[in-house]
């Protein structure tokens, strides 16, 4: 092939290094790669299977559907769906989030949204808007892994609160922030995925949640809540919204209709006080001016047929007969110390295995095998955590693909196994129901669960 001057290079030269280095920001030198996003180009091989991404199923979406709404939009709209809009997004978005958010019981005030290009955004500009390098924020331990690399670029210091079966523990919480009052330092925000959490697939109790916004409120704490997996509960009891319980003084909520509709539109929201709003309508305008006028469009049109809870509801069918087929997978190919949550919602299981494996080495291993998970280190700032765990989607390939995928990882798993038995002449033959959550290993502190997974 013709080399031309658009061909992209293969490889950074050191020499190329060197003659960049010298310009670049400080906050380069920390910043993280999304493990996901690497990971993506690799899934992107057909004969991959990924239990990686945090995909929907948009293969679920009337393709009839989709043309007809477009086919309006062109027909009624191609001036304004393809012109620049206003930075706060239109107000029939708006009104689409608000309907969205009411369904969880809350009430916000429409003037109080942005729409955001994803909820990722949403994360980053809040990042823009409160934290300087040095700042604390506090997340959970694991924590969304996509937010890591976002507190990491505005050089946030950041401490982890680990989470158990019912969410981020906020005792622990509050021990973090007591200290952090002995050094006379106050955290920017705490940030939250409260239900169905990615990637650890728990939810936050009521107890702690109207514990979190207490302490919210006594401390003048912001607290930002990411929620983009509420509406997808397979089972158990709605609970509410951290920030219906706040009434959105201190709770700076995130939302997206990615998981709800199409991550392709990159639609998402974020809802603040003003003060803050303010000064989050001028980072995005810094940004990108505003937020996809031609998807915002579209979003309207979906919502004025008035059948996107049905669609909700059918996704919910889908993802809940997926994750039955995974933990039975897991239960079927995973070793017997194996252990892992049995999300009542959302798209992820977090699986944790014996310490002496190292999750991103299984990795390399099982892409060989042609399947791919996140392994745990990404949802930790000390990247020496979380790795003998892994996260598992289970909405973005069907029963069959779950199963082969499943059954794939547990043979390569089998293999360390074996392997660390030859090296140490140790069998590693805890029987399951004796297999204890924190059982002597680094990943269980890292998130001492129960066992779900035994049987
Ligand atoms: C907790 C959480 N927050 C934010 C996002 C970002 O989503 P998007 O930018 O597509 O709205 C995701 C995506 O997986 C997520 O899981």
């Amino acid at each position: 092939m013709e080399e031309t001057p658009h061909r992209r290079r293969a490889h950074t030269r050191s020499s190329d290094l060197a003659r960049y280095a010298g310009l670049f920001a400080a906050r380069t030198g920390v910043m993280r790669s999304s493990a996901m996003r690497d990971l993506m180009a690799i899934t992107a091989r057909p004969e991959v299977i990924s239990l990686a991404g945090g995909l929907p199923d948009t293969s679920t979406f009337p393709a009839a559907t989709f043309a007809a709404q477009m086919t309006r939009i062109a027909q009624e709209s191609t001036a304004e769906a393809l012109q620049y809009g206003p930075t706060e997004g239109f107000a029939e978005t708006v009104d689409c989030i608000v309907e969205v958010m009411g369904a969880e019981g809350m009430l916000p005030d429409p003037d109080d949204v942005i729409v955001t290009t994803g909820g990722q955004q949403a994360i980053d500009l809040i990042c823009k808007t409160l934290v300087d390098p040095g700042d604390v924020v506090v997340c959970e331990a694991p924590t969304y892994p996509g937010a890591v690399p976002v507190f990491c670029s505005y050089q946030a210091e950041t401490i982890q609160v680990d989470c158990d079966a019912d969410g981020m523990k906020v005792d622990d919480l509050e021990a973090v922030l007591a200290q952090l009052d002995g050094e006379g330092r106050r955290p920017k925000f705490v940030y939250s995925v409260p239900s169905f959490q990615n990637p650890a697939g728990v939810t936050m109790s009521l107890e702690r949640r109207r514990r979190l916004v207490e302490l919210a409120r006594q401390r003048e704490l912001l607290v930002v809540e990411d929620n983009p997996y509420g509406l997808l509960r397979f089972g158990g009891e709605p609970l509410p919204p951290l920030y219906q319980l706040d009434g959105g003084d201190f709770v700076i909520y995130v939302g997206t209709f990615s998981k709800i509709l199409s991550p392709g539109i990159r639609l998402g929201w974020t809802v603040a006080p003003p003060p803050v709003m303010e000064k989050i309508v001028l980072g995005k305008q810094a940004s990108d001016l505003c937020t996809s006028t031609l998807t915002q469009h579209f979003v309207r049109e979906y919502f004025s047929e008035g059948c996107w809870r049905d669609y909700i509801a059918s996704l919910v069918e889908i993802y809940r007969g997926r994750r039955d087929t995974m933990v039975e997978s897991l239960r079927r190919h995973f070793p017997p110390q194996a252990t892992w949550t049995e999300p009542e919602g959302g798209l992820f299981i977090w699986a944790t295995l014996p310490e002496y494996i190292d999750t991103g080495d299984l990795l390399a291993k099982a892409l060989r095998e042609d399947v791919a998970f996140v392994p745990g280190q990404a949802a930790y700032i000390d990247e020496s955590r979380g790795r003998s765990s892994m996260r598992l989607n289970f909405s973005g390939v069907g029963e069959e693909e779950i199963r082969e995928g499943v059954r794939r990882i547990g043979k390569a798993i089998a293999e360390q196994v074996e392997l660390y038995g030859a090296l140490t002449g140790e069998q590693d033959t805890v029987p399951a129901s004796e297999a204890q959550p924190g059982d002597g290993d680094t990943a269980a502190d890292v998130l001492p669960f129960r066992r779900e997974g035994a049987g």
